[in-house]
């Protein structure tokens, strides 16, 4: 059998070979219930206005709520020449009710059917996708008060440079993956405006009720410009970009992670069931969940990029090239669903290694930015006092112990300003409390935090 969409003007049927090669049915009938629930608004509206029936449009509805039921039961035949998902259902609703069903299509082309399906679609994703930000962000949150007794090494260039509270660096991503939040609401206002009712690229001379579709699918608007919307595939492009930034800020955390859970960090235990064996090496406990996140993410923003590319050079407006937009949206929607879903339970499920932890926190001088502050207190210029610290963490360094068991005489021969009184700022301890300002590891401000997110985390 033809495709419906080849009209009497054909003088041979298609190649098979062109068939499977244009085809998209095997990626876009996840967008069923969303075409469904479009062409029962649209039809609704035809009614309205009265280009059809109100018996034709209860013979559309219910015989497309028919359909909708055997997909869901996976009772639907995928032929081919029918093209995509929206050519299969039209074509088993004409089977069943012939003229009726010849009717659907008036005043729509498949160019704004196929916007409007994948725009309710991305809507629900993104919906989704704020959802499981929340619930990683509820893990990260969770850890707060049972780590505020940590005090962790944080990295510049990956060499140690101040201590921090383990609830620091929590909230570090609670913060990231807010703004990946904020990015969501963003994107999804352009996303949730109707394109239906723009047919092929100028319009219909039809009277069709933008409005009353718009707001029966629960868009927030309408689209202003037929030649802009039929070509329109910023929401997509926005979106893969939304979440290449999520697998961005997933994948530097895995690796982040990665490097805790090794015999030289030894940071952190993850939860064995998110890890791997080795089948030669029996000690090994591999941290795979996240390698593969830091690795799936690479597909993630691969996505964004052929996006990027698929739209760069169409002229106005819709191209067939843009079919192509779906397995990578839909991919990075999957691949990012499937990150969150087993960063959430490691996260939550995770066991700093505090005994290891606390054994080397004295390495590595955390408290030489302190001690610098202390004088710069005191007077002393900034560069004068970075100099004298250089020095005195020299002299540490040689006699291999911390600042704070440096004889008090030693550090004077750099710094005359020294005294007893510097033990209050030195050894990780007091570097953290001696901390005031806002944003910064202190004390009260990680307190302050921690509380203002429960606060925000619990009405969101
Ligand atoms: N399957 C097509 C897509 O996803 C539907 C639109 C086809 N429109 C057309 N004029 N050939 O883009």
């Amino acid at each position: 059998m033809d495709s419906p969409s080849r009209s009497g003007v054909f003088q041979a049927s298609t190649d098979a070979r062109l068939e499977s090669f244009a085809e998209s049915i095997s990626f876009d009938r996840r967008l069923y219930h969303q075409d469904i629930r479009g062409s029962i608004a649209h039809a609704s509206m035809l009614q309205s206005v009265g280009l059809i029936s109100a018996q034709d449009f209860t013979q559309i509805r219910d015989t497309l709520k028919e359909i909708e039921s055997e997909i869901d039961a996976g009772q639907f035949p995928i032929r081919l020449e029918l093209e995509d998902i929206h050519m299969h259902i039209e074509s088993v609703l004409i089977e069943r009710i012939g003229d009726v069903g010849r009717k659907l299509h008036t005043a729509r082309s498949r160019n704004d059917q196929v916007s409007t399906d994948t725009r309710i679609w991305v809507r629900e994703a993104l919906d989704r996708t704020d959802a499981l930000l929340l619930q990683l962000q509820r893990a990260f949150l969770g850890r707060c008060e049972r780590d505020l007794d940590v005090i962790l090494p944080a990295y510049t260039h990956l060499q140690r440079a101040q201590p921090v509270l383990a609830p620091h660096y929590w909230l570090a991503y609670i913060e990231k993956f807010q703004r990946d939040r904020e990015r969501i609401t963003d994107c999804r206002v352009r996303v949730n405006q109707s394109p239906l009712g723009i047919a092929a690229v100028a319009g219909t001379t039809l009277p069709i009720d933008r409005e009353q579709t718009a707001s029966a699918l629960d868009f927030q608007g309408i689209t202003a410009n037929s030649l802009d919307t039929s070509s329109d595939r910023d929401f997509i492009q926005e979106s893969a970009f939304v979440l290449a930034m999520i697998a961005s800020h997933l994948s530097g955390w895995a690796e982040e992670w990665i490097l805790w859970s090794t015999v030289e960090f030894n940071f952190i235990k993850m939860p064995h069931q998110f890890c791997t064996g080795s089948s030669i090496m029996p000690q090994k406990v591999n941290p795979d969940t996240l390698e593969l996140t830091r690795g799936k993410s690479a597909r993630v923003m691969g996505n964004l990029q052929t996006l990027m590319l698929l739209v760069k050079n169409l002229p106005l407006a819709y191209n067939r090239d843009l079919q192509e937009d779906k397995p990578p949206l839909f991919d990075s929607f999957d691949t990012v669903t499937a990150m969150l879903e087993l960063a959430i339970p490691i996260v939550a499920g995770s066991e700093l290694q505090r005994d290891a932890i606390a054994a080397r926190i004295e390495e590595g001088y955390l408290d030489a930015t302190t001690l610098m502050e202390w004088l710069i207190r005191k007077g002393v210029p900034q560069r004068t006092a970075h100099h004298a610290v250089g020095a005195i963490v020299g002299e540490a360094m040689k006699q291999r112990i911390p600042l704070a068991e440096l004889p008090i005489q030693t550090m004077q021969r750099h710094a005359e300003q020294i005294d007893e009184s510097i033990r209050e700022v030195l050894g990780t301890q007091n570097a953290v409390a001696a901390f005031s300002s806002y944003g910064s590891t202190a004390p009260h401000q990680v307190h302050d935090q921690i509380r203002r997110w429960n606060e925000r985390l619990d009405d969101a």
